[in-house]
Parts: C-alpha cells; sequence; structure tokens
C-alpha cells in the first residue's frame, strides 16, 4: 500500500480520496484546514491520519502529497514537496501568476521528483484513445481544431459564489480555471500553445462573483489554429472536439456524462463512422487518475502533464488579453 496525503478536502479533495481508496492500493490521509470537512470527510472514508495545517505537516512519512487546494496555494505547496522530497500531483491550474513558477520547476528538476499536474482527462481511457487516433495520421496532417465545452456549473457547484472559483486572486472563473482542461487537451494532442486573443465576460452570473462565466478564445498551438468556446451557466452539459485533418476530420463527443464517441468523416456524404464508443466513464474519473498516479510512483511511464507543460498552459492563459 502507498501511503497519501491529500492536501485540501474541499470538492475536488473530496473526489481524490474516493479515488484513490477505490483503487486498494493506497492508504489515504488528509490536510484541511476546515475542522467541519475533515469530520466528515472521517465519518465518509476510512482515513489513516488527519492534519490541519500542510506548512507545520511532517511529510517524509508519505509516499505522495495530492494538492487539492486552491491555485494561489500550488507553488508553495509544491516546493514543499520538492524540497522534502516527497512525489506530488497538484491540482490544476499550477498557479493564478507566473511568480515562483520558474523556481519551481528548477528546484523539481534538480531534485529529480516524481510530479504531475492533474489535467483529469489525460487519465481517461477515451481521451487517451482519441489522442491515439488522432495521432495515428487517420485524419492526415491536424492543422485545425475546435474545443466546445460548456455545462451549467452552478448546478455540480452549488458553493460556486463561495469558493475559489469566485475569485480572481484563487484562479476563479471561465477563462482561468474551465478552458485550462481543453487547452491541456490541445497542447497534449496538437502542440505547444504560442500567441492567443480572447474575449471574456460575466454574461450571467453577476455581482456574486468577480470571475467571468463565458470565454471564447482562439490561439496557435505548434503551427495549427485553435479555437476554445466555453461556458458555465447553459443547461445542456456538453463537450464536442473537432479536429481538422488533411485527409478528414475526427470529433470527440460527449454524449451524456455516461456516453462519449470517437467519430471519423474522410469526405462531405455526412458519412460519420464510430471509431470508438465509452461508456460510464463519469464516475471514474477520479479512479483512473488515481491508478495513472499509482503508475507514476512505481516508475512506470506515465502521461501526468509536466510542470514544463502546466506553466506554458498558465502563460498562454496569463498573456492572452494583453497581446
Ligand atoms: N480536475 C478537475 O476537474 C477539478 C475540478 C474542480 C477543481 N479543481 C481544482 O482543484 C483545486 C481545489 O478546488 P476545489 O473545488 O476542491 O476547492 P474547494 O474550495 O472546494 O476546496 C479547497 C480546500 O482546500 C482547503 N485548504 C486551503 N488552504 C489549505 C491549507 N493550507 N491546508 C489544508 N487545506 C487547505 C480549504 O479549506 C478547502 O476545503 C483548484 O485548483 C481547482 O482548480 C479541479
Amino acid at each position: 500500500m502507498k501511503k497519501v496525503l491529500v492536501v485540501g478536502g474541499g470538492g475536488i479533495g473530496r473526489k481524490h480520496i474516493d479515488g484513490l481508496i477505490r483503487t486498494g492500493k493506497f492508504q489515504v490521509s488528509v490536510c484541511e484546514l476546515d475542522s467541519e470537512k475533515l469530520m466528515a470527510l472521517k465519518k465518509d472514508y476510512p482515513l489513516e491520519a488527519t492534519f490541519s495545517d500542510f506548512f507545520s505537516t511532517d511529510i517524509s512519512r508519505f509516499d505522495a502529497v495530492l494538492i487539492a487546494t486552491p491555485a494561489n496555494l500550488h507553488i508553495q505547496m509544491a516546493k514543499k514537496c520538492c524540497i522534502e522530497s516527497v512525489p506530488f500531483l497538484v491540482e490544476k491550474p499550477l498557479s493564478v501568476t507566473l511568480d515562483g513558477v520558474d523556481e519551481l520547476i528548477d528546484i523539481a528538476e534538480k531534485s529529480k521528483i516524481l510530479c504531475g499536474v492533474a489535467y483529469t482527462r489525460r487519465s481517461v481511457p477515451s481521451f487517451r484513445k482519441f489522442k491515439e487516433i488522432a495521432q495515428s495520421g487517420i485524419a492526415g496532417e491536424i492543422k485545425m481544431a475546435n474545443f466546445y465545452c460548456a455545462q451549467d456549473y452552478r448546478k455540480y457547484r452549488p458553493d460556486y459564489e463561495k469558493i475559489y472559483f469566485s475569485k480572481k486572486s484563487m484562479g476563479g472563473g471561465v477563462l482561468r480555471d474551465f478552458i485550462t482542461h481543453f487547452v491541456d487537451l490541445a497542447q497534449w494532442i496538437l502542440g505547444k500553445p504560442k500567441t492567443g486573443f480572447c474575449i471574456s465576460e460575466n454574461l450571467v452570473f453577476g455581482d456574486s462573483v468577480e470571475t467571468d462565466d463565458s470565454a471564447v478564445v482562439i490561439g496557435k498551438f505548434s503551427e495549427k489554429i485553435v479555437s476554445f468556446y466555453c461556458n458555465g451557466f447553459q443547461k445542456p452539459n456538453e463537450l464536442i472536439i473537432d479536429l481538422a485533418g488533411t485527409k478528414g476530420n475526427l470529433k470527440y463527443v460527449l454524449l451524456t456524462r455516461h456516453l462519449s464517441r470517437v467519430l471519423f468523416a474522410y469526405d462531405d456524404s455526412g458519412r460519420w463512422e464510430q471509431l470508438a464508443e465509452f461508456q460510464n466513464e463519469g464516475s471514474d474519473y477520479y479512479l483512473f487518475q488515481a491508478q495513472h498516479l499509482l503508475r507514476m510512483l512505481e516508475g512506470l511511464p506515465h502521461d501526468f502533464t509536466t510542470l514544463k507543460e502546466a506553466a506554458e498552459n498558465l502563460e498562454f492563459i496569463t498573456k492572452l488579453n494583453s497581446r
């Protein structure tokens, strides 16, 4: 059994705890400032130990730390893991600004610590298959892509006005939080993000949040042109990714939380061939990620976003408006 400390027992920390325990391969401890949340977690899960303040916790007894606190805390917490030589997985985005990012990458490289940034979809079979198919050459060379991703965030996080999502300084909003997932996928499948432009607005959520709920971004990834259309208010939960190649188009469609398909069309007949179908992944995202973490800790090849890739993602997002 690997001993893992989950730092932050909020919305996503709870999902990680659940996924880690479901593997049957992790003994889970939790560090959470809020004593009520900690009590509830202790009631719901067989936790090995609990702590309140991460910065005064001795982490040397753990095989890994999973940082699931708001993004403004990620750099300091990841640095502590590097200094104390404990492998870590840190939630996305890597941070809110570029301050301290280069220093963290430098310390992590020098200490050769095993680490990654937890962009979830890199661990999920349907997205892994989509990448494999895109890179197989079936659609020729991919030249353009569109990521259409939108949902009613308020339904999934009724506490959205009280958490990091409502604050710019904590990395909230559709642009700084949600879109970075798809920037990560574009980077993974198509190449490094370069220049980009953006329009983002608070169209629906109103004064209770200082962040945006809607954004359109266009950017260059390697030499490809990529667009992102995202909002956090619409009623249907949709994700459609289109890749346009020189020999045809590939499409990833999330039909429901439990059904997704990869489709291919090589002419204008209107026929889309189904290349793959995935069912019931929705409830296992964090199980897949925990299994992926185990691979990393066992020294096996893994696909977690590197600190450098996550820094490129953050730089792309933070410099969008100034270009
Ligand atoms: N992968 C995904 O799909 C996904 C989804 C949601 C959130 N996230 C990311 O996860 C991170 C956390 O988001 P969340 O929704 O769980 O937020 P949250 O506010 O629900 O939970 C964060 C928790 O961290 C705790 N915390 C803060 N400082 C701490 C400290 N010093 N020591 C211990 N605990 C501390 C808070 O008390 C809080 O309970 C963010 O970076 C967010 O972007 C990822």
